[in-house]
């Protein structure tokens, strides 16, 4: 891997082999990244890769390939409990899933969502919950969604030592409120609101701004007005870094078929064409051989 041209340290490109690499191929640097990091990384123009993960042998497979920022989504909800929505994601189930993922974690930044309610009715129990997923699960950050109605609550969670992430556009955890999941903020007021938030949530002590399915030249407009890395997904090329459901980019689940999504891999037909063949040898009495016996 080339040393970015932005970051002369070649610390975010990398130069040093990690511990975990699988194949030996691994040359990103071994550095933890922290929010300070992801902050110079945006000064420094070198952008932030981040994917989801909700257990600890995803979670373990993504922090080997040098992906900066693991996010625990309440996407959870769609991709391993077979749900449709994100609203019914509950604190005791992300809690759970952030500790399997932050076992599998040395040196990419692991940010928990905070699921829907557990951040909104006050400030208290807003702090409450964000001090059980640093404090029970490991997360080093919690993202929640929104920006006005919340900037307050974002303002005591950092305050009191939990970097927080926003996440504004499509907000999926409103999907009852909005009725659908399309590009949000096409209109001009949108637009002009999610500018607002953006600089209230900057204001109000955010790390990082994620920015859901928004139109790029206005994800473009807000990464240059704002002093926080904004990390995109289905907002355009322009955002400081970018962040997929690593189910839905390799091809696990196929369900969900946004175009913002690239497949990366069709893991989800392999593993289909695994568990037939394994079907088939025990159905023929092929497995197990003698050297697979004792
Ligand atoms: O829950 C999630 O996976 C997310 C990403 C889509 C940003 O919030």
């Amino acid at each position: 891997m080339s040393q970015h041209p932005n970051d002369p340290s070649g610390e975010a490109a990398g130069d040093e082999q990690t511990p975990r690499s699988r194949n030996g191929k691994s040359q990103f640097s071994k550095r933890k990244v922290t929010t300070n990091r992801l902050k110079e990384m945006k000064e420094a123009g070198v952008p932030i890769a981040a994917l989801t993960a909700y257990d600890y042998s995803m979670a373990e497979l993504v922090d080997a390939a040098g992906i900066d920022v693991i996010l625990v989504g309440d996407s959870v909800s769609t991709v391993m409990q077979g749900l449709e929505t994100t609203v019914t994601v509950t604190m005791d189930h992300m809690v759970y899933h952030t500790t399997l993922v932050r076992r599998g974690v040395e040196r990419a930044l692991v940010v928990a969502d905070l699921p829907f309610m557990s951040y909104q009715v006050n400030s208290d129990e807003a702090l409450r919950n964000a001090g059980r997923m640093v404090k029970e699960a490991g997360a080093e950050a919690v993202k929640l969604e929104g920006g006005r109605v919340v900037a307050d609550t974002v303002r005591r969670i950092v305050d009191v030592g939990i970097p927080v992430m926003g996440h504004l556009g499509l907000t999926p955890q409103s999907i009852h409120k909005f009725g659908t999941y399309q590009v949000r903020a096409r209109e001009e007021e949108e637009a002009e609101e999610l500018r607002r938030d953006a600089k209230l949530l900057e204001d109000a002590g955010v790390f990082s701004i994620v920015l859901e399915k928004v139109p790029a030249e206005l994800a473009q407009e807000v990464t240059a007005s704002v002093g926080v890395p904004v990390i995109g997904i289905g907002a355009g090329g322009a955002c400081d870094g970018q962040i997929l459901v690593s189910h839905d980019m390799l091809g696990i689940c196929t369900r969900f078929n946004p175009r913002f999504v690239r497949r990366y891999a069709s893991i989800g037909d392999e593993m289909q064409k695994a568990f037939e063949h394994y079907a088939q040898d025990v159905r023929s009495r092929g497995f197990p051989n003698e050297s697979e016996s004792y």
